[in-house]
């Protein structure tokens, strides 16, 4: 039957979305698939009760499409979607609630706290220590994230976190390296070392810059094997299923330290899932039509 590309919709990282979208509706075509984009949830949800598509292909970023909503309101009409349910989904966008979760499993993380309305960042952050990282909950692709060295730069960076909606949380920032791991239908992929040209991996570094060096497989060996079991386990205690990508920061002393679960992650060109699947043989298009399948079951 037809398939729905849904990409687009209304957060922040709407403009990935769509690059990650017109990525994977021209690599299905590709691959003999009767697939066609939609823009956002609304429009999705009018197609099918027209029943215009068999199934759905979720490439939304950000709200609505990673955090359960979509899922909710696809699971209603029985039509079958790509990736993590309503739980895994909601789960993962929450990182305040992901780490506790993490935590009361005994998955490192790093140390953070919740930061609502009213909270004295001051004294929050007196409790972390310096460096610290400042993020809204709810957000990706490093949109109104702050690294704070000193407490001076606290309010701004609270002030930029808090124009994304959700909480706000402050973090340990980890020194050391920025790693990832994709998963395609429960295969852990190998993991990405990301070697930003700047100081950070930022929003210029993941989708602007040509220089991001990405190093596949990161690590060697048992330490390599580790961060995959690290990373399919804080997959699998956020019931995430399908398909995703776990982040991961790796501090000087070799100790792994979970960031966050993405459950419809980039397939932009810069994008990581693909380069993983790439280092293991698996071209673009099939990786879009692995990721496909996971809607099959
Ligand atoms: N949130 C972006 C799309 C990613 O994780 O790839
Ligand atoms: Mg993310």
């Amino acid at each position: 039957g037809r398939v729905a590309v849904v990409m687009g919709g209304q957060s922040a990282e709407r403009e990935v979305s769509l690059d990650s979208g017109r990525n994977v509706l021209a690599a299905l075509r590709a691959k003999g698939v009767d697939a066609h984009a939609v823009d956002g949830i609304p429009a999705l949800l009018d197609a099918l009760r027209a029943g215009h598509y068999a199934r759905v292909f979720n490439i939304l970023h950000g709200g609505g499409g990673e955090n359960g909503e979509l899922q909710g309101a696809l699971q209603a009409l029985r039509v079958p979607f790509t990736g993590s349910g309503v739980l895994g989904s909601a789960l993962s966008l929450d990182k305040i609630r992901a780490k506790l979760v993490w935590q009361a499993l005994g998955l490192p993380t790093p140390r953070f706290k919740a930061l609502p309305r009213g909270a004295d960042v001051q004294a929050a952050a007196r409790e972390i220590g310096f460096p610290l990282i400042v993020k809204p909950a709810w957000e990706g692709s490093s949109v109104g994230v702050t690294r704070v060295f000193e407490a001076k730069d606290l309010d701004a960076a609270v002030a930029l976190a808090r124009r994304y909606p959700g909480d706000l949380l402050m973090e340990t920032l980890i020194e050391g390296g920025e790693y990832t791991v994709g998963i395609l239908d429960r295969q852990v992929l190998p993991t990405i070392r990301i070697v930003p040209k700047g100081e950070y991996y930022d929003y210029n570094a993941k989708y602007v810059a040509e220089d991001t060096e990405y190093v596949c497989p990161g690590l060697d060996g048992a330490a390599e094997q580790e961060m995959r079991d690290l990373a399919l386990a804080a997959f699998d205690a956020l019931a995430c299923s399908g398909w995703g990508r776990v982040d991961v920061m790796r501090d000087r002393e070799g100790c792994n330290y979970l960031l966050e679960v993405n459950t419809a992650p980039g397939m932009t060109s810069h994008s990581l899932v693909p380069k993983a699947a790439r280092a293991l043989g698996i071209d673009f298009e099939t990786a879009c039509w692995r990721v496909l399948e996971t809607s099959f079951t």
